[in-house]
């Protein structure tokens, strides 16, 4: 399965932070933001990636993360000159995804937790039809919202409900099958003007080959579309990175744990983070005793 990173948008709400630079590339605590979407793709077996970004920020993300070689990944990069859309990413990517299917995350979604690993891990390996997964929030007409009978069959999915029907929000995480490239070709833009990711899943969910998977309790799923849900974000990363001794979606960890490094490249990493707790972390990771080699 491959994967495409939306990673464009002007992310007004967060100015004048993102006037200069794009929100993926901000720091959540330690590391930029693509990092954890990147790393989650990772965890569910993709290595070869498409980022989309805007114009003048392809460079930027260029110079973070290259051809992806270094982490054992293919990385690739194209331009999305206006922000059309989530379900665009399958125009601006279809040549990238050339028939096969497709996992789509949105460059600032956060996710962390028990279990997400084997969760996520299962639709990448399925062949047919979509996967995407609810989220219990406390604003649901904030996002995608997905209304579930008393059985858990899913009812219909509205994108931005003024009174939404349950309080599942629809995460930016999708996996698709090959069809996904000429479902979005069929699609019109919504009254926001937008192709609307929710539309493609309603096509996926009235074929009847839409999955929905509930993220419980365990697993965190952070906003970061405020300057105090960012700090948040931060603040999340760091208590538990601090308790722990542990990273979260660092990826020269999660390559070097699913063999695409090995030893020799992951100190040759640590050593190009100059004198930094990150590449000090990187190095203890070679020293480790196997027991910790589980994510
Ligand atoms: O975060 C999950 C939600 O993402 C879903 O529940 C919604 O169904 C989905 O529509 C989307 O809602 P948002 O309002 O959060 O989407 P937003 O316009 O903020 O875009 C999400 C990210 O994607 C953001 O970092 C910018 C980027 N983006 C957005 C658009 C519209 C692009 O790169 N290109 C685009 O054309």
């Amino acid at each position: 399965m491959k994967g495409i990173i939306l990673a464009g948008g002007h992310s007004t709400r967060l100015y004048p932070v993102t006037r200069s630079i794009s929100k993926q590339l901000l720091g959540v605590y330690d590391k930029p933001m693509v990092y954890y979407p990147l790393t989650t793709l990772m965890m569910a077996g993709v290595t070869e990636f498409l980022i989309i970004t805007r114009p003048d920020e392809s460079e930027l993300f260029k110079r973070l993360l290259g051809d992806g070689s270094h982490w054992g990944l293919s990385i690739v990069y194209a331009i999305q000159d206006q922000p059309r859309g989530l379900a665009d990413a399958f125009i601006v990517g279809e040549k990238f995804v050339d028939g096969d299917p497709v996992a789509l995350i949105l460059g600032d979604n956060i996710f962390y937790g028990e279990g997400l690993r084997q969760i996520i891990r299962q639709p990448s390996e399925q062949a047919d039809g979509a996967c995407v997964f609810a989220y219990y929030v406390n604003d649901p007409e904030r996002y995608g919202v997905v209304d579930f009978d008393t059985d858990g069959r899913v009812l219909n999915l509205e994108e931005k409900p003024k009174v939404p029907k349950s309080s599942y929000a629809v995460t930016g995480l999708y996996f698709y099958d090959s069809q996904v490239c000429d479902i979005v070709k069929d699609l019109e833009p919504s009254a926001r003007g937008e192709l609307e990711i929710t539309s493609v899943n309603n096509v996926y969910l009235d074929a009847g080959q839409l999955r929905v998977e509930v993220f419980g309790r365990g697993i965190a799923w952070l906003d970061t579309g405020t300057h105090k849900a960012l700090l948040d974000a931060s603040n999340f990363v760091a208590t538990i990175e601090h308790r722990q001794g542990l990273k979260i979606a660092c990826p020269e960890e999660i390559a070097y744990r699913l063999g695409l490094i090995d030893e020799e490249q992951l100190l040759h990493l640590a050593h190009a983070m100059a004198a930094t707790e990150y590449a000090e972390y990187l190095t203890r990771l070679v020293q480790q005793e196997r027991r910790y080699l589980s994510f």
